[in-house]
C-alpha cells in the first residue's frame, strides 16, 4: 500500500458513507485516485470502492479527542507522503423531536456546539493536522458549505446555518494562510441535493421555486468537487461555488 501511496493521487474525504460523499468517492476512484474515507460507522458496504475497507477510518468528528486521534491515524496511513486533496464533507443538520426546524430561540447550546464540532472545527483540525502532507502534495482543500450559510431556510436550523456561514469564512481565511504554501482552499455550497439530509417535503415545496425546477443530484456535486481538486482549477482559491440550480439568485 505504501508504494501505491507514492504513485497515486490521494484524497482524504470525510462523510463518505452516503449522499454527496458516496458520489464523490465514486468520482475520484473512477479517475484512479486512492480515497481514504472517514465517518462514524464501519466501512459502508453500500459504497464499495477499490481498497475501501483498508482505507476507511471510523471516527466521530463530533468528539474533538476522537477527531485528533483520526488526524494521527491519517498521518500514519499517509506515512509522510503527499496528500493531494482533503474534502471536508461530513456534516450534520439536527431537527427537533418531531422533525421540526430548530431556531435560534430553541436550539440547545450543547447541540449547537456539537454541530459546530462536526461542521466547522473538524475541517480546520484536519486541514491543520494534515498541513505538511497537503503542502507536499500541492493539495486542494474543499469545504462543503451550504446555501443556508447565507440565508434563512425553511427546514435547516440555526446551528447548521451558522456553522456553514462560519465554514465559508474559514475558507476565506484558509485560502489566505495556505495559499503561500501552494495549497488551494475552496468551498462548494450545495442547494437542495437529493440525499438523506433533506427534509421529506423539500422536493414538493422547494423544487418549484428553483429556477431549474428540480433538486440536484449527488453526482452533480461530486463533479464540481473533482474540478476543484484537479488541475482544471489551478488558479482558483478562496472561492465558494454555488451548486443549486439557480436557487441563490
Ligand atoms: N443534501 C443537501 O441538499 C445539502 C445541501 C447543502 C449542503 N450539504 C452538505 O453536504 C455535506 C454532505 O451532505 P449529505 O446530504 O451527503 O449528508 P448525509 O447523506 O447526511 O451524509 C453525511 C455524512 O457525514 C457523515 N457524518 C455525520 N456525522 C459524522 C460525525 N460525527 N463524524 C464523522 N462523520 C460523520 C455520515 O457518515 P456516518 O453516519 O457513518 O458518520 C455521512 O457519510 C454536508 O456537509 C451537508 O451539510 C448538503
Amino acid at each position: 500500500m505504501e508504494s501505491l501511496a507514492n504513485s497515486r493521487r490521494i484524497l482524504v474525504l470525510t462523510g463518505a458513507s452516503r449522499g454527496i460523499g458516496h458520489a464523490t468517492v465514486k468520482r475520484f476512484s473512477s479517475a484512479g485516485w486512492r480515497v481514504i474515507t472517514c465517518s462514524r460507522h464501519a466501512f459502508p458496504e453500500g459504497c464499495p470502492w477499490e481498497a475501501g475497507p483498508e482505507d476507511h477510518l471510523q471516527v466521530d468528528l463530533s468528539d474533538a479527542g476522537d477527531a485528533e486521534r483520526g488526524v494521527g491515524e491519517l498521518k500514519r496511513r499517509l506515512a509522510g507522503g503527499p496528500l493531494h486533496a482533503l474534502v471536508n464533507n461530513a456534516g450534520i443538520s439536527p431537527k427537533g423531536a418531531n422533525g421540526e426546524r430548530l431556531s435560534s430561540l430553541n436550539t440547545d447550546l450543547d447541540l449547537w456546539l456539537q454541530v459546530f464540532r462536526v461542521n466547522f472545527f473538524a475541517p480546520i483540525a484536519l486541514a491543520r493536522g494534515l498541513f505538511e502532507e497537503l503542502r507536499r502534495g500541492k493539495g486542494s482543500v474543499v469545504n462543503v458549505t451550504s446555501i443556508v450559510g447565507g440565508r434563512v431556510h425553511p427546514f435547516a436550523g440555526a446551528a447548521y446555518a451558522t456553522s456553514k456561514a462560519a465554514l465559508a469564512g474559514l475558507t476565506r481565511e484558509m485560502a489566505a494562510d495556505f495559499g503561500p504554501h501552494g495549497i488551494r482552499v475552496n468551498a462548494i455550497a450545495p442547494g437542495e441535493i437529493k440525499t438523506a439530509i433533506l427534509s421529506p417535503d423539500t422536493e414538493r415545496l422547494l423544487a418549484p421555486t428553483i429556477p431549474m425546477r428540480r433538486l440536484g443530484t449527488p453526482e452533480e456535486v461530486a463533479k464540481t468537487i473533482y474540478f476543484l481538486c484537479s488541475d482544471q482549477s489551478s488558479y482558483v482559491t478562496g472561492s465558494e461555488i454555488h451548486i443549486n440550480g439557480g436557487q441563490h439568485v
